[in-house]
């Protein structure tokens, strides 16, 4: 692996470790799946698990930095400077119906800004990582996004809406509003890291989805930018800074995506 960065290393190191465990862990759910009891309760058991191994790794580094992470929370809240963002499982509701597509995902964050991203795929083994200013990779490769110039003929992600959402009809609205002007089926994987790591790769033309967190995409928007892609942000809610509405794209197709998603006479409630 090309990883020249320090604070990647750490990164990696952790992330590597944390993921022998994870793939155990997928391994049981298949057995699980048949027993009387459920994987419910082992999924949240693996999750936490792979939280620790990475959180202790990281902070045996560094031992006096933050830490935003989704199972723990907050740790170190006094450094207000460094802070590394986690995301043990992403794709948690595949990981618990065997579906091989979810992602650890790890952010580091200096003075508010990302500085490093790092999306590991454990099943087919895909490492994407990027170090602000340095361009992104795919194992050991530099990654770009797609040249589509088109959002007819677009591949796009998106994702939600949870069952709780109060977005729900806005939610389905934008979904229909963009099916309604693309000639491919718009594909919703069920890991948001995943779908940034895609728009970063070309594979995806572009990315939207409401009420994200930070730990779900710390990491991708900081690859998908080094990749030469565009992140912004819509129906900005000023009363909620940890819901975040995102579009990532090749930057060629943003605005004529983002501007299906903002339009007027869409569903609003
Ligand atoms: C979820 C996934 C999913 C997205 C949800 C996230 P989790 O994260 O990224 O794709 O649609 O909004 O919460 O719960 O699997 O870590
Ligand atoms: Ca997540
Ligand atoms: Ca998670």
């Amino acid at each position: 692996m090309r990883i020249s960065s320090p604070k990647l290393n750490i990164m990696y190191k952790a992330c590597m470790k944390a993921s022998r465990s994870l793939i155990r862990d997928f391994g049981e759910i298949e057995n699980l799946q048949v027993s009387s009891k459920g994987p419910g309760d082992f999924v949240s058991s693996a999750d936490k698990r792979t939280e620790k191994i990475i959180i202790d790794e990281l902070l045996k580094a560094h031992p006096d930095y933050g830490v935003l992470s989704e199972e723990a929370g907050r740790l170190n809240e006094k450094n207000k400077t460094n802070k590394w963002i986690i995301d043990p499982i992403d794709g948690t509701s595949n990981f618990l119906n065997g579906i091989p597509q979810f992602a650890i995902s790890i952010g580091y964050e200096e003075n508010n800004e990302i500085k490093n991203g790092l999306i590991y795929d454990p099943i087919k083994n895909e490492l994407f990582f990027a170090e602000v200013g340095s361009g992104a990779f795919l194992n050991n490769s530099r990654i770009r996004v797609s040249k589509k110039k088109n959002l007819k003929n677009s591949l796009i992600g998106t994702g939600g809406p949870r069952g709780n959402s109060k977005f729900k009809n806005k939610i389905f609205s934008e979904y229909l509003e963009v099916s309604n002007n693309v000639e491919i089926p718009v594909r919703k994987f069920g890991s948001a890291s995943l779908d940034l790591a895609n728009v970063a790769c070309g594979r995806f033309d572009a990315f939207w989805q409401r009420e994200l967190s930070h730990w779900d995409v710390a990491a991708g928007i900081l690859i998908v930018k080094e990749a030469g892609g565009f992140v912004d942000y819509f129906d900005i809610d000023n009363n909620d800074s940890k819901k975040l509405n995102l579009i990532a794209s090749n930057s060629l197709v943003h605005e004529e995506l983002r501007n299906l998603i903002t339009k007027k006479n869409i569903e609003k409630n």
